[in-house]
């Protein structure tokens, strides 16, 4: 039996089962090549387009070989005017590539999105999942070699305060999120509960706005959709809405001093959004619908 036939055999019949077919092919090679998308449409029965209308619905998926880093840079409006567009440009000249291309050695793939939900810090640049807030382009070329080298870290990112960290509370209860007793990245994690299998699991997350850093009590394989709840008064916290990336639910903190942070559930999906609002979020929780 094929790996592809393997793979749509576990995910058979089971709610969005589509979804979860390309997620493991792209984890398997990392991108989604043509013939197992063929195979995919003929072992599901499903037509091709349908097939190419999911993988590129979702920013999530891509159907070329990407390189090991992967650098994402906002072009939408408020990074824009704040000099993307020369960021980008600065971007191309240090690689040697423009956006959509994959450098030769297959080492940096460079791409550009129309928003990152973090339009106060633009220009935004994304590498690797870790975000870069107000990246000037005369910056560029130090970010990309302290990224070949391993460390993905701006020069004097910490140092300049440059990094958003958020302070959290249950938008429910109102009860602080932040865990000042087990720090991540020398801030204040945040607890939450993880759900997953009928099981309930601590969980903590980075407070630094649009780190993908966190720490588990059990190893969430990459590709999992994970329920978050308060660890108060276990209030469900999902959104209601999807992630734009992967089409996974959303799920929201409430900002003290105003706001929602929201972020994707599926574990290896970078997706946040920062709506920072002076007044009390309005979208009401699913839960209360
Ligand atoms: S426009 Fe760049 S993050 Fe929103």
């Amino acid at each position: 039996m094929s790996e592809i036939a393997t793979i749509v055999d576990r995910h058979r019949g089971k709610r969005g089962d589509l979804i979860a077919i390309l997620e493991e092919i792209q984890s398997r090679y990392s991108y989604l090549p043509e013939d197992s998308l063929r195979e995919v449409a003929q072992r599901t029965g499903r037509s091709l387009v349908d097939i190419y209308g999911v993988a590129t619905f979702y920013r999530w998926f891509s159907l070329e070989p990407r390189g090991k880093h992967v650098v994402t840079c906002c072009m939408g409006t408020a990074c824009h005017v704040r000099g993307a567009p020369r960021v980008v440009e600065a971007l191309g000249r240090r690689l040697g590539i423009t956006a959509g291309q994959t450098t030769p050695d297959r080492n940096f793939t460079l791409e550009t999105v129309n928003c990152l939900g973090a339009c106060a810090m633009g220009p935004v640049v994304v590498i690797d999942g870790r975000y870069h807030p107000k990246v000037a382009s005369s910056a560029v070329s130090a970010l990309v070699d302290r990224t070949a080298r391993g460390n993905g870290t701006a020069e004097g990112e910490e140092a300049d305060g440059k990094r958003l960290v958020l302070n959290v509370r249950c938008p429910r209860c109102g009860h602080s999120l932040l865990d000042e007793q087990h720090p991540l990245e020398d801030r204040p994690s945040i607890r939450l509960e993880a759900v997953r299998d009928g099981r309930a699991g601590w969980i903590r997350l980075s407070s630094v706005y649009g780190s993908p850093r966190v720490a588990a009590e059990s190893d969430i394989p990459s590709g999992t959709v994970v329920d978050f709840q308060c660890p108060q008064c276990h209030a469900h916290l999902a959104d209601g809405l999807p992630c734009w990336d992967c089409g996974a639910p959303m799920f929201a903190l409430q900002i003290v001093g105003g706001g929602t942070m929201s972020f994707c559930s599926r574990r290896g999906c970078t997706r946040h959004l920062l709506d920072v609002n002076p007044e009390p979020p309005t979208r009401p929780l699913l839960s209360e619908r």
